[in-house]
């Protein structure tokens, strides 16, 4: 394995970005893995984990180590006529999805095409049309920075909320994900409740409905809105969800009738922030070289040759003009890397 210097990451993150990581590897095997931290420990040199660089922001240059991750292989063992499939952390997410359906393995077909790798998939508890990864997670196994130990995490230690885990938060001694095993089934356990999806499978009427038609479903309402980032460099939703109190919600309501809106469980009401910003005038604005997607208003796109800054300087308008019109905080969804070296829009 060979440690590089000064190297570009531009083509490692799917907002295509320019920022260079200060040292660099390619781990394929955990030995691999193993001789990378031990080499990062020896030089004191912190390490950033990149898996396919769909959901990070790099808004400066990298210091310390950063491994990318291409440790992959898929097992499965049955157990309690469920089908456990473990993947390493660098297989490609949509290939495993599309791995288990035609193997018949069913449960991930909500989650087809969805970018980024399979050790990216917990961090941020990837969810779409009304699946979300907690629900089909068994464990994962993940490499101890500072020991080398290897340890097997199972639900309750990744504490999965709305995207958002453990891992989000530095609560456990850092980890390196190195693969997630996932129990899915033998027989279709189809999950319609998402109302897009459901509306666009209706009219193939009932009966007719199968995890192929779902997947396909899935894919081409993603098509539909969704920048394919090899030709419209973005990193999906740029934002989260925002998730109200009730009472709020039904005072947004008096004023905004049209806001769409989902109750969830604890009787707090998520609000699609593609919807607020979209209402704030932002769908389809450029500023520069990056704006926000024509067909989604939560996608941000770097149209070519953006920077990191530029990008958070849009985000930070965007959420102030929601902020101002709604009184609603927007957080952002990605994770923003080299921020050491990022003093922020205010102090230009
Ligand atoms: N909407 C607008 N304007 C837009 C886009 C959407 O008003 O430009 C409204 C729609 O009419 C709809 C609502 O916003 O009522 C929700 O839109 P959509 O169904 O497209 O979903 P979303 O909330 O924008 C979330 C996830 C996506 C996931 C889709 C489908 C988050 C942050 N985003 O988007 O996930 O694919 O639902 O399940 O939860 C990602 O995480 O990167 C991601 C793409």
């Amino acid at each position: 394995m060979q440690f590089l210097s000064d190297v570009s990451l531009e083509a490692f993150n799917t907002l295509a970005l320019p920022a260079r990581a200060a040292n660099f590897c390619t781990v394929h095997t955990l030995p691999e893995l193993e001789q990378a931290r031990r080499h990062a420990q020896a030089r004191d040199w912190p390490v950033t984990v990149l898996g396919g660089g769909s959901n990070v922001v790099l808004v400066g240059d990298v210091s310390g180590l950063v491994v990318r991750m291409a440790i992959t292989g898929i097992e499965t063992v049955e157990e309690d006529g469920d089908v456990l499939v473990r993947a390493g952390a660098g297989e490609n997410w949509h290939s495993l999805v599309a791995h288990c359906l035609e193997n018949d393995w069913y449960g991930l077909e909500n989650l087809a095409l969805i970018p980024g790798s399979v050790g990216a998939a917990p961090i941020q508890n990837i969810g779409a049309y009304g699946v979300e990864l907690a629900e089909r997670f068994e464990s994962l196994e993940a490499l101890v920075l500072d020991t080398g130990e290897c340890v097997t995490l199972g639900p309750e230690d990744c504490r999965f909320g709305y995207r958002d885990s453990v891992f989000k938060h530095g609560a456990l001694p850092p980890v390196i994900i190195t693969s997630v095993t996932l129990r899915l089934f033998r027989q279709p356990r189809l999950c319609l409740d998402y109302p897009e999806l459901a509306g666009v499978l209706a009219e193939r009427g009932p009966g007719s409905v199968s995890p192929r038609t779902v997947f396909d479903a899935v894919c081409r309402l993603r098509r539909q809105k969704l920048p394919d980032p090899s030709l419209r460099p973005n990193a999906g939703s740029f934002f989260k969800n925002p998730v109200i109190d009730g009472a709020r919600a039904r005072s947004l309501a008096r004023r905004f009738p049209d806001m769409p809106r989902y109750a969830i469980p604890d009787g707090r009401v998520k609000v699609p922030a593609a919807w607020l910003i979209d209402r704030c005038g932002w769908k389809g604005r450029r500023l520069g070289a990056v704006g926000v997607h024509d067909r989604q208003a939560l996608v941000l796109v770097n149209f070519g040759g953006g920077v990191g800054k530029e990008l958070l300087a849009l985000s930070a308008q965007i959420a102030e003009d929601v902020r101002r019109c709604f009184g609603i905080e927007l957080e952002l969804e990605p994770t923003v890397l080299g921020a050491e070296a990022y003093t922020g829009p205010e102090s230009e």
